[in-house]
């Protein structure tokens, strides 16, 4: 594999919380325009490695590279202009805004301490042409075109998750981490929006690094799986074998 065709790596990641080690150790290597999953049982670090990334903790020890740039220790807005973003960073939906004006809120640079002042005062301002071209390109990248206009009090679990993602991919990022993008969601539903995240590889570019626990649903859309296990990693590797490995199956398949 080309040094070029890993777009995020960390290099031996501790974490600390007093005498716990969160994260022990972890190294990994996400490729570029894949959809990566990150498992393991609860606690066992998934979102501290996470927060680590994408810059809200640092590191007790090890590296983190994104695009071969060593981006340790970077505050968490930095890490997005970067191109590297978290579905969490981005502030919920407002409710009675729309689903355009929620996507067109999330292109704001990051939200940090004055965003929300600052949105209030430009919100009935006319928005960049751009910016609104840019927002039904993203509607129309998640299938969701139709909904433009209605509030996102008004949508389903689903439509709400991909209202998320599609927040995310305002930030123009090149590398999303999604949280359990389809918690709360029906199985369909469900593998619809794991349908959208492929295109978002496929057609977009896009890389993927998703935290999900419904494997069932997850599996059969994953290039790569890492397991964590007590903040260690114990598998890296295909989807197909992982449900098949031993010390997988006793900590978290629960056999
Ligand atoms: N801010 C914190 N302070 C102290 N301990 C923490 C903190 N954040 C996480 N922990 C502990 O670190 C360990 C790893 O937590 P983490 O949230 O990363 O797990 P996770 O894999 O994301 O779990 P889940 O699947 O439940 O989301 C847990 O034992 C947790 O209690
Ligand atoms: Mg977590």
């Amino acid at each position: 594999m080309d040094a070029s065709d890993i777009i995020l790596e960390t290099k031996n990641v501790v974490k600390k919380f007093g005498e716990l080690r969160a994260v022990d150790g972890v190294s990994i290597s996400v490729e570029r325009e894949r959809i990566t999953l990150l498992i393991g049982p609860n606690g066992s670090g998934k979102t501290t490695l996470v927060n680590v990334i994408s810059g809200y903790y640092k590191p007790d020890a090890g590296r983190v590279y994104f695009e071969g740039r060593d981006i340790t220790g970077l505050p968490p807005h930095e890490i997005y202009r970067l191109k590297l973003v978290r579905s969490f960073q981005i502030p919920a939906p407002f409710a009675r805004m729309s689903v355009l004006e929620n996507l067109l809120i999330a292109s704001r640079d990051h939200p940090g301490e004055s965003f929300f002042s600052h949105l209030l005062r430009r919100r009935w301002l006319s928005y960049d042409r751009r910016l609104i071209d840019k927002a039904y390109e993203v509607l129309e990248m998640l299938g969701i075109s139709d909904i433009w206009m209605r509030r996102a009090e008004e949508l389903s679990a689903a439509q709400l998750k991909l209202l998320e993602i599609g927040r995310a991919l305002m930030s123009d990022a090149d590398l999303i981490i999604l949280d359990e993008p389809i918690a709360g969601v029906n199985p369909t539903s469900a593998h619809e929006i794991f349908s959208h995240l492929t295109e978002l590889k496929n057609k977009y570019n896009k890389t993927l690094l998703i935290i999900e626990h419904r494997l069932d649903i997850a599996l059969p859309y994953a290039d790569h799986v890492f397991v964590l296990n007590e903040g260690k990693l114990i598998y890296s590797g295909s989807p197909a074998e992982v449900t098949k490995d031993e010390r997988v199956r006793a900590v978290y398949i629960g056999e």
